[in-house]
């Protein structure tokens, strides 16, 4: 089938790739021309494993194609996706104009019937508001001709995209038109093959869905986060606490990991708009609020454990930081946790010495050359001179380090482990100071 996808970021791409995989004729638009021109010389402007390969192979085999021209991309595919971002506004909301100005753009190429699949994550009501800039713009051209707008909402995880996109634990459609319904069938039944993975639904359900499962799994987040504050104020150990819920079949051991918080471009952004969404509507969201307040509150926790373990000031000391993606496997620093852990420490007058397997660059592209900034080489040349070591994004080399190489190198021998990712007794074994998330710390003698 013919496919066009707006929008060649993280969930454009992806999306484009995947469906190119399984042989469809996919052609990818982009407004801006430097990403386009990279993509067509082989390149690929994000991180994602397993994403530059299938690119690569399906360029060859001529089923993906990259270009600017929005004509060309209207009049190439039955579907047309957007897959463009969704910033928040600054209240929270999301801003939908690149999704308008798609939608725009599709109705003044199109001369025949074309299928608007909304991929982007959008509040509740969007559908409506594609289908009427469609509208609108084709009664201006004259042009009769009919169209479908279909909510199909993506439920892709970083660093494991092309595996959620490839092996979906569900495939959304929300549709008010059965025959576009079967279309969009037919477009995933090679994703949609063990079971029957595709739920139809109306349009403003599968709209709700996707905010709906983002919102779950941050309250299950920010549940165990506070949990974790109070088992550390009573004396308990949250990692015997998860375990002991996650055995109940109605909680489950997913999702329940305390940390520093959560990050990244979904989590806090579909919480806040979907906040906004209900307050827009007159209805106050108690416990989306919470989730995000508690959220806020404990991308602070790491800070506030290495002031009160320095005596209450930090001038001249230099932290070396651990991992600076939101999570491991991606360079994405969105919404990171060791974004507000680097400027509370250069607030408090102190240095970072950072390292991370892949987020260098961009941690240079959002802070620039700093004095307190210095990036690392590696893992352990990140120690030389430091103070202390924190660990922010439990990257899978972090986990067994060795910890007399570590205590050898600190001038201060404690680990402030943010995600509970190393074996806090054998580092203490080791001589070191141990600082975790929701259980007590371990001092050696
Ligand atoms: C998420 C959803 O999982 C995905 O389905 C949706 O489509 C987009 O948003 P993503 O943002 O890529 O995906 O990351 P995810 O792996 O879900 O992690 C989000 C954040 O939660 C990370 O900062 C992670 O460290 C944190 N997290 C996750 C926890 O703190 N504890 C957990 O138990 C799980």
């Amino acid at each position: 089938m013919d496919v066009t996808i707006f929008g060649s970021g993280y969930v454009g791409l992806v999306t484009g790739v995947c469906l190119a995989e399984v042989g469809n004729n996919v052609l990818c638009i982009d407004i801006d021309p430097k990403k386009i021109e990279l993509l067509n010389s082989g390149g690929v402007p994000i991180f994602e494993p397993g994403l530059e390969e299938l690119i690569k192979s399906n360029r060859e085999a001529g089923r993906l194609r990259f270009s600017t021209d929005a004509e060309a991309g209207v009049k190439h595919g039955l579907f047309q996706f957007i897959a463009v971002g969704t910033p928040p506004d600054e209240d929270g909301s999301a801003d939908l104009q690149y999704v308008l100005a798609v939608a725009k753009s599709v109705a003044e190429h199109m001369d025949s019937y074309r299928i608007l699949v909304d991929k982007s994550t959008v509040p509740v009501g969007t559908a409506d508001k594609v289908a009427k800039v469609v509208r609108d713009t084709l009664a201006k051209r004259g042009v009769d001709t009919e169209f479908d707008v279909v909510s199909n909402p993506e439920f892709l995880k970083e660093g494991a995209a092309i595996e959620d996109f490839m092996r979906p634990d569900r495939i959304i459609v929300g549709t008010d038109n059965p025959r576009t319904g079967e279309l969009l069938r037919a477009l995933y039944a090679p994703f949609n093959r063990s079971h029957d993975r595709l739920m139809m639904m109306d349009i403003k359900s599968a709209e709700l869905t996707k905010y709906a499962a983002n919102a779950m799994l941050a309250t299950k987040i920010s549940f165990m986060n506070e949990l974790s504050n109070i088992a550390e104020a009573v004396g308990a150990d949250i990692e015997k606490v998860r375990v002991g819920i996650g055995s109940d079949p109605r909680i489950g051991y997913q999702f329940i990991y305390p940390g520093c918080g959560y990050g990244g471009s979904c989590f806090p952004k579909d919480v806040r708009a979907l906040e906004q969404t209900a307050r827009g509507l007159g209805y106050e969201p108690q416990l989306l609020h919470a989730v995000e307040a508690v959220n806020f509150r404990q991308k602070e926790v790491l800070f506030d454990k290495i002031k009160a373990h320095f005596g209450g000031d930090l001038t001249g000391k230099t932290i070396a930081v651990w991992g600076l993606s939101f999570k491991p496997n991606t360079d994405d620093m969105r919404e990171a946790s060791s974004r507000v852990l680097m400027e509370s420490l250069w607030d408090a007058g102190a240095k970072v010495r950072a390292f991370d397997p892949v987020a260098m660059d961009e941690t240079t592209r959002i802070y620039g050359e700093r004095p307190d900034l210095d990036l690392a080489p590696d893992a352990m040349s990140a120690l030389e001179e430091a103070d202390a070591l924190v660990i922010v994004t439990e990257w899978a080399q972090f986990r067994s380090p060795n910890f007399q190489s570590i205590k050898d190198k600190l001038k201060h021998p404690v680990i402030f482990d943010g995600r509970n990712a190393i074996d806090g007794r054998l580092a203490s074994s080791a001589g070191l100071s141990y600082y975790s998330i929701g259980r007590l710390p371990l001092i050696p003698d």
